[in-house]
């Protein structure tokens, strides 16, 4: 049995995929190339030895994705697949929400049609809106605040409620925190199209000399240093939390899992930890704080360590190492 990774192209889904080859799986990489470059299989390859089976079809094509299930027996999915730049979603809803939702209802259809039961999905943590307080954990309040986060509380919905009818589902919401770095190998990483809207990829970016500094939004939060304050995690880290979450499958109805490390860092201590590991300056301005950002964001990853045995394991100074390490390649 093969194991559909949508979105396996891309930043999280190419690291899920590595990590479940290197652990013995067969994966089938679907993907539109929309925000990734067919290139990332060859790297895949080059990684493992194995090259995945690629089909570049978009979930908006319905016979298309059914094509992918008749062709091959494919017993769980991953589903990284979606668009995910908050900005752009405030100024294109109906794009997001068709992008996500419909293409996730057309997977859903061809799941069921195709007696495929399993499904891992990429939820982030911006399902909590703005946390009362943190650690996060999995029970608190939800709430979104831009139509790229209503996307994943509403597929977060109909995931729940298609358990609640059909009783041969196992779903796993996995909630993400702030995933940086990359491989080792430097082949695979981050790398946004345009102007970076998350920290480091713009950080490296700056660090090349292909921007000329860092915006630093806000300085006046409730922080330590009144920069803003997320959970980093090595996308490494982040990529085996999925191969954990196969077991979460087991389950039938619907699981929901942190993924984070429970540590919270400040935009500036990103700033000097990035300066200090790599022997690069990163020059920055603070400028005003960014429209619906927060003081803090992080995790209580406890539940994912109690139930899934996983924990995140990479420190900050090899999240900016590789980080580095991919943008000097690319
Ligand atoms: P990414 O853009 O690198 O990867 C997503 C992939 O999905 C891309 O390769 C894109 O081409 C593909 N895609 C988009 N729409 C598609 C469609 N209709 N049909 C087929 N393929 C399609 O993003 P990523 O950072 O790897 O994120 C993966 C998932 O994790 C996304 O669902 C994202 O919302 C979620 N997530 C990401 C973060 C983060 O900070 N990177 C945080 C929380 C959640
Ligand atoms: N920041 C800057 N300058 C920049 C970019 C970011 O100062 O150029 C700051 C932000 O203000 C924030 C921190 O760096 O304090 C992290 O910002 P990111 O944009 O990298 O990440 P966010 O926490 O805002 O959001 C990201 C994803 C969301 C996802 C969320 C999950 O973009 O989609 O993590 O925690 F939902």
């Amino acid at each position: 049995m093969s194991i559909l990774v949508t979105g396996g192209t891309g930043y999280i889904g190419s690291h899920t995929c590595v990590d479940f080859i290197e652990k013995g799986k067969e994966v089938i990489i679907l993907d539109n190339l929309s925000n990734s470059k067919a290139e990332v299989v060859d790297y895949i390859e080059q990684i493992t030895s194995v090259r995945p089976k690629f089909y570049e079809i978009d979930l908006l094509d319905r016979d298309g994705v059914k094509k992918v299930f008749d062709e091959n027996d494919i017993d769980t999915v991953i589903h990284f697949a979606g668009l995910k730049a908050v900005g752009e979603s405030v100024a294109k809803p109906v794009e997001y929400y068709h992008n996500n939702i419909t293409g996730t209802l057309n997977l859903l259809f061809e799941m069921r049609d195709h007696n495929c039961f399993n499904l891992v999905f990429s939820s982030s943590a911006t399902v909590y809106g703005k946390p009362e307080s943190v650690p996060i954990r999995e029970d608190f309040p939800l709430s979104t605040t831009n139509p790229y986060g209503t996307t994943k509380l509403y597929i977060e919905r109909i995931l729940e409620d298609l358990c609640i009818a059909d009783d041969r589902f196992s779903v796993v919401l996995l909630r993400y925190f702030n995933p940086i770095g990359a491989h080792e190998s430097g082949l695979i990483g981050d790398n946004p199209n345009g102007i970076p809207n998350n920290l480091m990829p713009y950080v490296t970016r700056v660090a090349k000399g292909k921007l000329p500094h860092l915006n630093v939004f806000g300085n006046d939060y409730e922080t330590h240093d009144g920069t803003g304050v997320r959970d980093y995690i090595h996308v490494l880290d982040l990529a085996s939390g999925h191969f954990s979450a196969l077991k979460a499958l087991e389950k039938r109805g619907v699981s929901v899992y942190n993924l984070g490390t429970g540590n919270g860092y400040s935009v500036l201590d990103i700033v000097n930890a990035f300066e200090r590991v790599n022997g690069i300056r990163i020059p920055y301005q603070i400028t005003e704080r960014r429209k619906g950002d927060i003081a803090e964001c992080f995790a209580d990853a406890s539940k994912a360590e109690r139930e899934l045995g996983w924990k995140a394991t990479r420190g900050l100074d090899e999240m900016c190492a590789s980080a580095w390490n991919f943008e000097k390649i690319h």
